[in-house]
């Protein structure tokens, strides 16, 4: 019941992130496989080091969004996953997918959503002189970055802090955040159901 699939597209700190937490005891939960679109993504090399089954779904030059979706759902099926977590997976995915596994798909993203969604979060908040800016998990839907969300935390901008600074200090929000959140899931004490986010008490 605990398997989780982790999609990455780079570094994957998420995903050691979550292994850490699954080897220590605070998330009950198996890392069974780790799938990128980049075979040339580092958090690849850091699975294979772990034991952890990994597979490359590359998009194809020619194949659009439904196509490229397809094989990753005949990746999904091969490794039966119970949850399937999104960590700086940088695709977009579309309807048949999301569908398929709606409820046990979800996504971290380094805003304070349903604020700035999609890329380059950091800069646009100092632009905007944000005095907030954090980072959400939520559950995956059709429509970018925008399922129900499970949790986020938040953490002051300081004047000091540049797009790089803030990144590093939402990786720390981060990397505490996702094993809390899939802990919640796995435990029952939260849940999809009906477009909402439901958690206990
Ligand atoms: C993380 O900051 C994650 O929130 C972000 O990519 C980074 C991946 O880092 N995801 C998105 O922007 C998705 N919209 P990691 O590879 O070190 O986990």
């Amino acid at each position: 019941m605990n398997n989780i699939a982790v999609l990455i597209s780079g570094r994957g700190s998420n995903l050691k992130a979550l292994l850490d937490a699954c080897t220590d005891g605070r998330l009950d939960a198996t890392i069974c496989a780790v799938i990128s679109d980049n075979p040339n993504a580092l958090g690849l090399v850091f699975a294979q080091d772990h034991g952890i089954a990994t597979h490359v779904v590359e998009k194809l030059p020619h194949q659009n969004r439904q196509e490229y979706d397809r094989r990753l759902i005949s990746t999904l099926e091969l490794i039966d996953a119970d949850w399937i977590a999104l960590a700086g997976f940088m695709r977009i995915l579309g309807s048949e997918l999301v569908n398929r596994y709606i409820g046990k798909l979800v996504n971290i993203h380094p805003s304070l959503l349903p604020a700035y969604i999609g890329l380059n979060t950091h800069q646009r908040v100092i632009d905007a002189n944000e005095p907030k800016h954090g980072a959400t998990v939520h559950f995956v839907t059709e429509e970018l970055d925008g399922g129900p969300i499970i949790k986020q935390q938040s953490l002051d901008v300081l004047p000091s802090d540049t797009a790089e600074s803030l990144a590093e200090r939402v990786l720390q929000i981060e990397h505490k955040l996702y094993p809390l959140v899939m802990q919640f899931l796995i435990s029952g004490h939260a849940r999809y159901e009906n477009g909402k986010c439901y958690l206990d008490d």
